[in-house]
């Protein structure tokens, strides 16, 4: 027996139009206007907009950073995020040094098994290249096993997990060839250091510092240094949680030159600016890059509302009040990371709702795009042959967000508080309801791995 939705309001990423869907099994098999029931479930959902599970394309479940490991294992993460309206995450699969990729990917795999509450796909963080680049020859068999991004980290040498200009190179170059595509946390690690070095040996030391020490130009220069090696290796690019307007403005024209440079950006960096490092609870707020300025926040607004970002996701990698704590008068010593993958979807939506976007761009931003890009194309959109991944939204709901109602493991949220305007209320993945007005009712184990297709960026 399938659903029959009926009366909704179908948003895609170009319009929005009153139709009835069908879905049978783990597809959406029929999209139209009076469909007539057969030997289906009719639900009635006049009044309510049918979408696409969003898609998010950055989250660190159960990751080991900042001398801690992240407060959302891959299970309490997923169950936020099918509560949030997300139904496939991207995950990181990172090479410990000396590892080979198969094995990171393998590990990570096997922590998502019977664990997952939505679909979720990989990318590989390299960190070592290893003795004559052989790890490079490793990304072809990736790539045919589902796995087609290669993440860098231009910061974060004392974790480990940073690569230099030289293995940048080397990492675009191969990807491109093979039909991957690496992306990028860019921020310049001279300049962070240098700052970093120069603050602590002044006594500056309060989270405020966090943020001068990793300021716009910082951020700009690695993402003009990237765009820049991109386009001369003819390597297709994408830049995560971009923050700053100097790197938004070298991303547009990239683009309108028509280099295959994409372009991320996150809730946080569109929501609050600097000032937050001024506040008591600054703490919370102390992620990398740090937050910007008044002015790189508005250049974000823009590139989203003009098309030149692609992609909102969330960088989900929250920390708990005491581990945020370790670091209240030493920046150096918090653990860098926020969470998100439940306020995302919501957010975007409800900035739809109050007219500072539209809703078709919320889905192609937070669906299409990631699907698209990100080479698995049986997501991500409402249309017949897709999988039966939908979100119910109520645009006349309002919700205040808090530790009491959302679902993940930490215990705090720079979201606490934040009311949003419409909200989803139920998600279906591949057609079996999992999160239903705010409760979880689906099972661990219900998400299953996104086997990816090679990209032709
Ligand atoms: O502060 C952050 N963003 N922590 C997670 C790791 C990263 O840089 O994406
Ligand atoms: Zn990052
Ligand atoms: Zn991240």
């Amino acid at each position: 027996m399938g659903i029959l939705f009926k009366n909704g309001t179908v948003v895609t990423s170009t319009t929005m139009y009153q139709a009835d869907v069908r879905i049978q099994g783990e597809k959406i098999t029929e999209v139209g206007q009076d469909l007539c029931i057969k030997d289906d479930q009719a639900v009635d959902v006049s009044g309510k907009y049918i979408l696409p599970g969003a898609i998010d394309l950055h989250t660190h479940m159960s990751d080991p950073f900042g001398g801690t490991v992240s407060s959302d294992s891959e299970f309490t993460g997923t169950r936020a995020a099918a509560c949030g309206g997300v139904t496939t995450v991207f995950d990181f699969a990172k090479q410990k040094k000396g590892m080979h990729l198969p094995e990171a990917v393998d590990i990570k795999k096997k922590a998502y098994e019977n664990r997952a509450c939505v679909d979720y796909a990989l990318h590989c963080i390299v960190t070592d290249l290893m003795e004559d680049d052989q790890v490079l020859e490793e990304f072809a068999d990736l790539v045919k096993d589902g796995v087609n991004t290669f993440k860098c980290y231009s910061v974060y040498k004392k974790e480990g997990i940073m690569v230099d200009n030289q293995q940048f190179a080397a990492i675009l170059e191969q990807a491109g060839k093979v039909g991957g595509m690496a992306t990028l946390h860019a921020e310049d690690a001279g300049v962070v250091d240098y700052l970093t070095e120069k603050y602590v040996k002044e006594g500056k030391l309060s989270p405020w510092y966090h943020y001068m020490s990793r300021p716009e130009w910082a951020a700009a220069q690695a993402d003009i240094s990237a765009i820049h090696m991109a386009m001369h290796l003819h390597a297709p690019l994408y830049i995560v949680h971009m923050d700053n307007k100097e790197g938004v403005e070298a991303a547009a024209k990239a683009k309108m030159e028509g280099y295959p440079v994409f372009v991320e950006t996150c809730p946080q960096y569109l929501e609050f600016t600097s000032e937050v490092y001024k506040r008591a609870d600054a703490v919370k707020f102390v992620i990398s890059p740090a937050i910007k300025n008044e002015e790189s926040r508005e250049a974000l607004w823009k590139a989203l509302q003009t098309g030149v970002i692609d992609t909102v996701a969330t960088d989900h990698c929250p920390f708990t009040t005491e581990e945020k704590n370790w670091g209240k008068d030493d920046f150096t010593k918090i653990p860098n990371g926020c969470g998100g993958i439940e306020n995302r979807y919501p957010y975007l939506l409800s900035a739809a709702h109050d007219g500072r976007l539209t809703y078709e761009r919320v889905v192609q931003v937070c669906a299409e795009n990631p699907a698209k890009i990100f080479g698995c194309s049986e997501k991500g959109s409402i249309q017949v042959g897709k999988d039966a991944d939908l979100v119910i939204y109520d645009p006349q709901m309002t919700v205040t967000g808090g530790p009491d109602i959302m679902h993940t493991a930490c215990d705090h949220s720079i979201w606490d508080g934040y009311e949003y305007h419409g909200y989803p209320v139920q998600t279906y993945l591949r057609g079996k309801l999992i999160a239903d007005h705010g409760i979880y009712i689906g099972q661990a184990g219900d998400g299953r791995f996104v086997k990816r297709s090679p990209l032709h960026v």
